[in-house]
């Protein structure tokens, strides 16, 4: 199967308002992005939000990040993997028997979608990490963790699109990079601290741009995206 696909473009759907997704669904087109559904949103909608984004031809990134022992996150990867998603992720940091065992059970589904690692969420730095009685470096960590993935077999990785080239060099092609924190230069960067342009994001071996508020929140989404995708195509 190959992993990297058109559309490259992700579009966050952040909300728990109903009448919003439909409202956002509708503007937005299929053929020019994919959709995330993370913690929000599923929480307030339930699993049949996976169902309402299908109906509207969308392939989803199940964004829930699982963490647990390993046979929790491997059962309920595989119940994902069932109910068609095109993308889940799991935390590196619940260690490589539990992301081995993710990869082992969704490859039992009769579905194969993209399995990705959480290496360190963006909101973590250097004074959080030695909090935590972590070390690393927040770079040296990302490289770890993404290393760490790769050796239990995952499809890729989720980091910001500064990270993107020294994991590229470091574990080839293959290996897909999901990457949020993307704005174009006129847009607000909201609480994102390291922004990147969709180009350079790109040119720094990002395979998937994750875009949420800068589309979702704009006065017409459905002319944003396609700003976006105009620019990633040129
Ligand atoms: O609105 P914005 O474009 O900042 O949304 C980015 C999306 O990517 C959000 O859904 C956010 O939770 C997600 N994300 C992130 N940074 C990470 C991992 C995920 O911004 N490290």
């Amino acid at each position: 199967m190959q992993k990297v696909s058109s559309p490259r473009l992700i579009v966050a759907l952040d909300t728990a308002d109903p009448a919003k997704l439909d409202l956002l669904l509708a503007q937005l087109d299929p053929q020019l992005c994919r959709v995330k559904v993370g913690k929000e949103l599923f929480t307030a909608l339930g699993p049949s939000v996976i169902d309402a984004v299908h109906a509207q031809g969308f392939e989803l990134f199940l964004d829930l990040k699982y963490h647990d022992i390993p046979n929790t996150v491997a059962a309920a990867c595989r119940v994902a993997a069932d109910a068609g998603v095109w993308m889940l992720n799991v935390h590196a940091l619940g260690g490589k028997a539990m992301l081995a065992a993710a990869r082992e059970s969704i490859q039992q589904s009769m579905h194969s979608p993209l399995l990705i690692g959480v290496t360190l969420l963006t909101s973590m730095g250097e004074s959080e990490l030695i909090e935590l009685g972590i070390t690393l470096s927040p770079t040296e960590l990302v490289q770890h963790l993404a290393r760490l993935s790769h050796q239990a077999g995952l499809d890729g990785v989720v980091c910001s699109a500064q990270e993107a080239r020294l994991i590229k060099n470091e574990l080839g092609t293959d290996f897909v990079l999901v990457t949020p924190g993307i704005r174009l230069p006129s847009d607000a960067s909201h609480d994102q601290q390291r922004i990147v342009s969709p180009q350079q994001a790109m040119e720094n071996g990002a395979d998937f741009l994750v875009v949420g508020r800068p589309i979702t929140q704009a006065d017409s989404p459905a002319d944003k995206l396609r700003e976006f995708a105009r620019l990633l195509s040129s």
